[in-house]
């Protein structure tokens, strides 16, 4: 690890190394600033979400190739299960989804006990009400604004309305949790979901995909004013 200050504080872009190509993870990931973005990494497990994608092994391999900030989305079930060994790869934060957890605060407790910070995704269906009682407990609310489980989707512009309703929540309270948004983010979807408030924009297909990612990842720090 690097002695480097991680970003904690909005605007960040999270790359996510879904949609890059995993025979070059090193120079895929040489485009990340690491004191400006995080790297984001979508862990599926074929039951909680349809698609089966990777464990800690890739995420011990990013991590041997840069000293960003590891931003680990478990789309799994029983995710208390798989804490330490995403911790022990080098997650500096861990998200569970709150549809996966039979008791979210526990689950938010045990990855904060790993030393990692701790992040809450609520899936499109879910209500930003449903997360509420868990604001003191995370680091993250990570809205998705695509159906979990695949890149390339296209964004839900309905989901504005959760990231407005988080923010609000947030000044109310009092908290310093981070708003992530998650799915379809792009320079045309960014700019909104930076005015309903959203802090972190985590890009797979908008970066990756692009015939020059640098480029793209330039361009979405500057779609949201990064
Ligand atoms: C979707 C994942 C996303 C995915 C986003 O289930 O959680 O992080 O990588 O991909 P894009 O940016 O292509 O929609
Ligand atoms: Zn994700």
């Amino acid at each position: 690890m690097s002695a480097l200050a991680h970003p904690l504080r909005g605007p960040i872009a999270a790359p996510s190394i879904l949609s890059a190509d995993f025979t070059r993870l090193g120079s895929e990931l040489a485009i990340v600033d690491p004191a400006r973005d995080w790297v984001h990494c979508d862990i599926m497990d074929s039951r909680f979400v349809p698609n089966l994608t990777f464990g800690p092994l890739v995420v011990a391999a990013a991590r041997r190739v840069t000293p960003a900030f590891l931003d680990v989305h478990l789309m799994v079930e029983r995710p208390e299960t798989m804490l330490r060994a995403f911790r022990d790869a080098g997650a500096d934060q861990i998200t569970v989804h709150l549809e996966a957890c039979w008791d979210p605060g526990a689950v938010l407790a045990a990855v904060r006990a790993t030393g990692a910070r701790a992040g809450l995704a609520i899936k499109p269906g879910t209500p930003f009400a449903a997360a509420e009682r868990w604001l003191d407990a995370i680091d993250l609310l990570l809205v998705m604004t695509v159906e979990p489980g695949f890149g390339g989707q296209s964004f839900m512009p309905a989901m504005l309305d959760k990231v407005r309703a988080a923010r609000e929540a947030r000044t109310r309270a009092g908290s310093a949790f981070l708003i992530g948004v998650d799915g379809g983010i792009a320079p045309d979807t960014a700019p909104g979901c930076r005015a309903a408030g959203a802090d972190a924009f985590v890009a797979g297909n908008a970066v990756f995909a692009q015939p020059d990612p640098a480029a793209a990842l330039a361009a979405l720090r500057a779609a949201f004013g990064g």
